[in-house]
Parts: C-alpha cells; sequence; structure tokens
C-alpha cells in the first residue's frame, strides 16, 4: 500500500477547510453548489439521459447512437454510444475551425531552449495533422492499424496522435523515457505497422540519443514496416535504408488536398496506452473514441471550467495518460488554449514553471504533487519573481498531495486564493473521476473531494460491501461510465480479472481509500504490487525480472518506500547468486541494468544485498516485511508466524543498518 497509515491518519486530522471563491464563479460552468447539486441528482435520477444530453452537447456526431449504454458486467462488455458516428480529430480541429475558431490559438509549444516557441492556431494545427495524416496512409497505414508513437515533448507528437485518429488508426504512445526493451515489448503487443520517433530528447540541456532506441526495439518488431523520424536535436542518426524516412521529408511536397476524417463508430479503438500491473507484463489499456472523448471533454469543462479565453497548462508528460486526456484531447475538444512544453521545473533554475506560466499568462494550471514538493524544497523566492496573477485555477494529479504540499502550491502559487483541484484517476478510467468543482466545491487539504456528477464511487470491504464512514478500504466504482477501459489489448481475461472479477458488479480501482462523514474521498494508495514513483506508476514484478534478467542475481524481491519528493521510490532487496560478490560497483551496475530495461523512472533509490528473503513455507515472499524494514517501521511486522525461516528478519533489519 503507498501512504503509511500515520500520514492518512494526519491527513485524516485534517480539519481545514477552503469555501470556493466567488470571482469567476458569475461565467462557470458550473456556478455553485445548487447547480452542482442539480446535476449530480439529474445524473442520478437518469445516468444515460444525463450522458446521452452531454455527449451531445460537447461534441459533433456524424450520426447519432443506437443505444446509449450496453452493459455486461459479468463478460464483461460495454458500449456507449453504440451505433453513433464520430471522428475524434474532426471534433478536435475541423469543427472549431469551421465554427470561426479557425485563427484561435490552439497550441502553445513551449521548448526546452526558451527561444524555442511554435504556437499553431487551430486552422494551422488542422493543416499539419492533415499532412502528416496523408503520410501515414501514403505508408499503409489504414482504419484500425496500430501506430506505435515514441517521441518527446514536441509539436510533432500531438501533430502524429491526431493524424491517427483522423485516418481511425490506433495511436500506442510509448513514453519517451522507457527503454528500448520497454519499447519493443509494446510495440510487439500491439502489433504496430508504424513506429514514429525522433532523433534525440532534450531535456535539462543535454541530448539523449532516442532513435537508438528505436532501432533496437525494432530488431525483434516484424510488424513495423516504416520509422519515421523527427528531426529534433540535429543528431547524427543512422537511417534504415527503405524503413526510415525523416518527418520532414515525408510531409515536404504536400499537395495540399484535404484528407477528409474517417467517420468512425464510437466504440472504434482510438488508443492503447500501457500501463503497469502487478504481473510482469503491462496492461494495454484500451479506449475507444465516442465514450472517450466525451469524458474527457466533460470533465475539462467542469473539473477546469475551461472558458473561451482561457489559456490552460497541463505540465504532464504526452507519453502517459493525464497528457492524453487533459493536454491533448479534452482541451482540444472544447477548442481551448493548451500549452504543452518541453523542459523540466528545475532548469535552467527552479522558477521555470513560472517563468512559462508569465510568458505566457496561463490562467489554468495543472501539475503533480512530486513537482510541488520538489519546488517546495527549493524555497518559495523562486514563485515570487514572476508574475502569477494570471493564474485562477490550479489542479494536482499522479498520486495524493499531502496537506503541507497543498497548502504550499495555494499560498505560493496560488497566493493565498485559488483552489487547488485534487483529481484522482487512472489510465484505466481515461479521465478525472473524483475532484472538486473549482466554484461549487469546499475543499479540504489532502482530500480528493467527491466523484464528479454522473460517478458513483464507493469504498467497500473484501465482500464488496460498503465501509461506511472513516474506515480503508477498496475504492470501487459502481456504475459505468463513458471514458471507462474497454478491454486489455488483446487479453479480455485479463480485463476481465483486473478490474471486474473479486467485485461482481464493481470496477475495481486497486486503490484503497477512505471517506469522512461528509463523503470526501481520501486516497491512500495501491493494494497491490504498485508504486507510484513521482506519480508514475510501475510494476514490482517488472522491476523484479529486470534485475533477475541479470547474470548475477539469483533472486529479487522490491518494494516502495517513502520518498520525501517522490512520494515513494523503489527498493530492491536482491539475493546475488554465491559465485557474485556483494559491493558497491555491483550496485552499480544493476541501477544501470534496471535503467537499461526498463527506463530511467526505474531506477532503485536502494538495492540491499539480502543473502535471504522472509517466506512463507509454501515460499510466497512476504512483501509487508520488506515494506516495513524499507520504511524503517521495524518495530511491528504483524503476525510472522508463517515464516520459513524468522530469523531473516533480523539479517535484512542489519543489513539495512549496514547501508547507513
Ligand atoms: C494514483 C494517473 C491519490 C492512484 C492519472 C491511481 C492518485 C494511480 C491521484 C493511477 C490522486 C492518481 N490522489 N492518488 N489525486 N491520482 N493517483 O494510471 O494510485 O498513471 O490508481 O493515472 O495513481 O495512475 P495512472
Amino acid at each position: 500500500m503507498g501512504g503509511s497509515d500515520e500520514h492518512i491518519e494526519s491527513m485524516m486530522h485534517e480539519r481545514r477547510h477552503f469555501p470556493p471563491p466567488r470571482h469567476g464563479s458569475e461565467r462557470a460552468h458550473i456556478p455553485g453548489p445548487e447547480a452542482y447539486d442539480d446535476l449530480r441528482d439529474q445524473a442520478a435520477r437518469d445516468p444515460e439521459g444525463f450522458w446521452a444530453e452531454r455527449a451531445k452537447a460537447l461534441l459533433d456526431w456524424d450520426s447519432e447512437w443506437d443505444t446509449v449504454l450496453e452493459a455486461d458486467w459479468e463478460t464483461p462488455e460495454f458500449k456507449w454510444f453504440a451505433g453513433g458516428k464520430l471522428n475524434a480529430c474532426a471534433n478536435c480541429l475541423d469543427r472549431h475551425v469551421a465554427s470561426g475558431r479557425g485563427e484561435k490559438t490552439a497550441l502553445i509549444w513551449q521548448g526546452e531552449p526558451e527561444d524555442d516557441v511554435r504556437q499553431f492556431t487551430y486552422a494551422e494545427l488542422r493543416d499539419e495533422v492533415v499532412k502528416f495524416a496523408k503520410v501515414l496512409k501514403k505508408w499503409g497505414v489504414g482504419k484500425g492499424d496500430r501506430v506505435a508513437v515514441y517521441l518527446p515533448m514536441i509539436p510533432e507528437l500531438p501533430i502524429a496522435m491526431l493524424a491517427c485518429a483522423r485516418i481511425g488508426a490506433v495511436h500506442s504512445v510509448v513514453f519517451a523515457g522507457f527503454s528500448a526493451h520497454s519499447l519493443q515489448n509494446r510495440i510487439q503487443d500491439c502489433e504496430a505497422k508504424v513506429l514514429i520517433t525522433a532523433d534525440a530528447v532534450i531535456r535539462a540541456g543535454k541530448q539523449i540519443p532516442l532513435k537508438t532506441n528505436g532501432d533496437e526495439a525494432l530488431e525483434a518488431c516484424p510488424s513495423v514496416e516504416h520509422c519515421i523520424v523527427v528531426n529534433r536535436a540535429g543528431l547524427d542518426v543512422a537511417m534504415h535504408e527503405g524503413r526510415d524516412v525523416w518527418w520532414h521529408d515525408a510531409v515536404a511536397g504536400d499537395d495540399g488536398t484535404d484528407c477528409p476524417p474517417e467517420s468512425m463508430d464510437a466504440e472504434d479503438l482510438l488508443f492503447i496506452l500501457y500501463t503497469s500491473g502487478s504481473t510482469g507484463k503491462p496492461k494495454g489499456v484500451v479506449h475507444t473514441t465516442g465514450g472517450y472523448l466525451t469524458y474527457t471533454a466533460q470533465t475539462t469543462q467542469w473539473v477546469f471550467d475551461i472558458q473561451e479565453d482561457d489559456v490552460y497548462w497541463c505540465t504532464a508528460d504526452i507519453g502517459w495518460i493525464t497528457g492524453h486526456s487533459y493536454i491533448l484531447y479534452g482541451p482540444l475538444a472544447l477548442g481551448a488554449t493548451t500549452v504543452m512544453f518541453e523542459g523540466v521545473p528545475s532548469y535552467p533554475q527552479p522558477d521555470r514553471f513560472w517563468q512559462v506560466v508569465e510568458k505566457f499568462k496561463v490562467t489554468i494550471f495543472y501539475t503533480a504533487p512530486t513537482v510541488i514538493r520538489a519546488l517546495m524544497r527549493e524555497g518559495p523566492q523562486w514563485t515570487e519573481t514572476r508574475d502569477l496573477s494570471s493564474l485562477r485555477l490550479l489542479g494536482s494529479v499522479g498520486e495524493p498531495i499531502n496537506p503541507e504540499a497543498w497548502m504550499w502550491y495555494h499560498d505560493h502559487v496560488g497566493k493565498g486564493e485559488l483552489p487547488v483541484l485534487d483529481t484522482w484517476w487512472q489510465t484505466e478510467t481515461g479521465g478525472i473521476m473524483i475532484s472538486a468543482v473549482p466554484y461549487a466545491t469546499t475543499l479540504k487539504p489532502g482530500s480528493a473531494s467527491q466523484p464528479l456528477p454522473g460517478i458513483e464511487a464507493d469504498i467497500v470491504d473484501r465482500d464488496g460491501e460498503p465501509v461506511g464512514p472513516n474506515r480503508g478500504g477498496h475504492l470501487v466504482v459502481k456504475t459505468p461510465w463513458p471514458g471507462m477501459l474497454r478491454n486489455v489489448y488483446g487479453d479480455p481475461a485479463r480485463y476481465k480479472s483486473t478490474y471486474f472479477e473479486r467485485f461482481p458488479g464493481m470496477y475495481e480501482s486497486g486503490d484503497s481509500a477512505r471517506m469522512d462523514e461528509e463523503g470526501y474521498f481520501w486516497i491512500m494508495g495501491r493494494l497491490d504490487d504498485v508504486i507510484n514513483v513521482s506519480g508514475h506508476r510501475l510494476g514490482t514484478a517488472e522491476i523484479e525480472s529486470a534485475l533477475v534478467a541479470h547474470e548475477a542475481v539469483a533472486e529479487a524481491a522490491v518494494v516502495g518506500m517513502p520518498h520525501e519528493v517522490k512520494g515513494q521510490a523503489i527498493y530492491a532487496y536482491v539475493t546475488l547468486k554465491s559465485t557474485f560478490q556483494e559491493n558497491d560497483e555491483l550496485r552499480k551496475v544493476l541501477r544501470q541494468h534496471v535503467r537499461t530495461e526498463i527506463g530511467a523512472i526505474a531506477t532503485p533509490e536502494i538495492i540491499q544485498f539480502a543473502p535471504g528473503l522472509p517466506k512463507t513455507r509454501s515460499g510466497k515472499i512476504m512483501r509487508r516485511i520488506l515494506r516495513k524494514i524499507a520504511a524503517d517501521e521495524t518495530n511491528a511486522f504483524g503476525d510472522t508466524s508463517t515464516l520459513a525461516d524468522p530469523t531473516v528478519i533480523a539479517d535484512l533489519i542489519d543489513g539495512k543498518n549496514l547501508l547507513g
């Protein structure tokens, strides 16, 4: 489990309340508590009517659906707006151009180098997307084909995604921080036809080669016919004759014709996004067109209260779901101005985010607690030299935001005025599920507030019975919502067993939470073997299998440990083969090994060599004990009577103390 109980206790005793701001409420989409209650009642009374009205109000459909919802919890299978036709790209671009927003700025891109800025109006972005859509078609990509996208945070990333959506191809974006090996697994799983990558990533002033990872991955990806390469950094890269082509060459000589958007069924796949689970292999979470777009547009509108003149910035990487839903699809579906930033918060100095806010007069800002905690450490002075007066709303996502970080965000970025919206959701949910609504909810620092109208979340015990106020349990969702995942790509059995089997008729989130007497949710963390490092999900099994793939390692067990900035960090217990020596050099080698196997985010913070691991007599590793040792909670291990060899505990504690 993520947060320690003590931490949760301190959050539960948090008594500060912040009523919604008045200023701005006059024109808000949900102007106050009464409007909010009305919507909630309406959604509860007639969920299908509610979502049908939303889908109609928010999107343009080529033809209307036959049924709003077909739900089969048993198989399981869920269909939203079945029979309805639409195109996601046309909804994000063409219709805004057609309705007079063609000259409005759609995308502001700030590169890491200060002078690298590209801005696209809706008309310009549409033209770029059309050009690239034609390239994809020319290279043989058609409706339903998968396209792997492995790009840094540059405009070609959203352009590629929207181009896929335009022609009905399915994008599978792989975060550019993942390794060649991780990329390869993901391409193999979805059998992508094309890979889109770049020469290099620019990060904190350095160039990190990317195309070389692509090449390595493609050594064992027979499905990939072509690789399109963006020149981001001017790096000299090897181009594979007949397979590779530069993006700029591919789009050159465009004939100016249109590439009409493909009319897709609401339930046609829009994208696949891989996420870590508790077993080894990442899951390809499947999202479809109509429901996902309705849900992201809806939540962007209500949670961030986007208005025509807002400049909205979500700092996530598009390689994760937050970037998909809240840099790209949600804001563009609404015709908003969305900011995309290539850099990091601390480079060249810790005011970079605030400098970007000042430069573009950002009004709505959405980031992660880990960013806030890292900037907190640098001191509030960095927030003081920049003009942040354009801001009106602040958001947080990815992990629980501790009240201290919440208050710092509110006081120093929000100058003691701005609401901080803590949004709980997952790759699987497609969009925000539990969150305050800025002009209607009284905030409690550390709580994600309440499920949005139309979302029926609850906390249940192991038998699926509601636990009632102030008791911890499994966070579940009891009715379908349009943004829910539709499958695990190619693995319906895993779809069922992971999300729908344990609690019949409910979606199991894998998180634990408590609800207070006012119905506010306090998220506690994962219940499965997933670690949340700086808001990124990593499966312990994945890291363990990377470790044991090294010749020196006999066995490995990985757990999360509390970390001041990252929330959680990776703690690995490693048993070496008898022919290898425990030393710092090998520790370094193993850390590097995990980096190359998975990616830098999976690098263990601590590796402890352990001659023995705590196992039950049936051979199961007792992770609970390992978690406690990693967290220095060595006074209460609970029941250890099932341990095969109880002396390993003392040895492990000694080993930890030697690490210092
Ligand atoms: C965690 C990111 C507490 C949670 C959108 C969830 C949170 C996992 C919050 C999903 C929050 C996300 N408070 N925990 N506001 N937001 N989480 O799929 O454990 O990358 O299950 O989606 O992050 O991570 P994912």
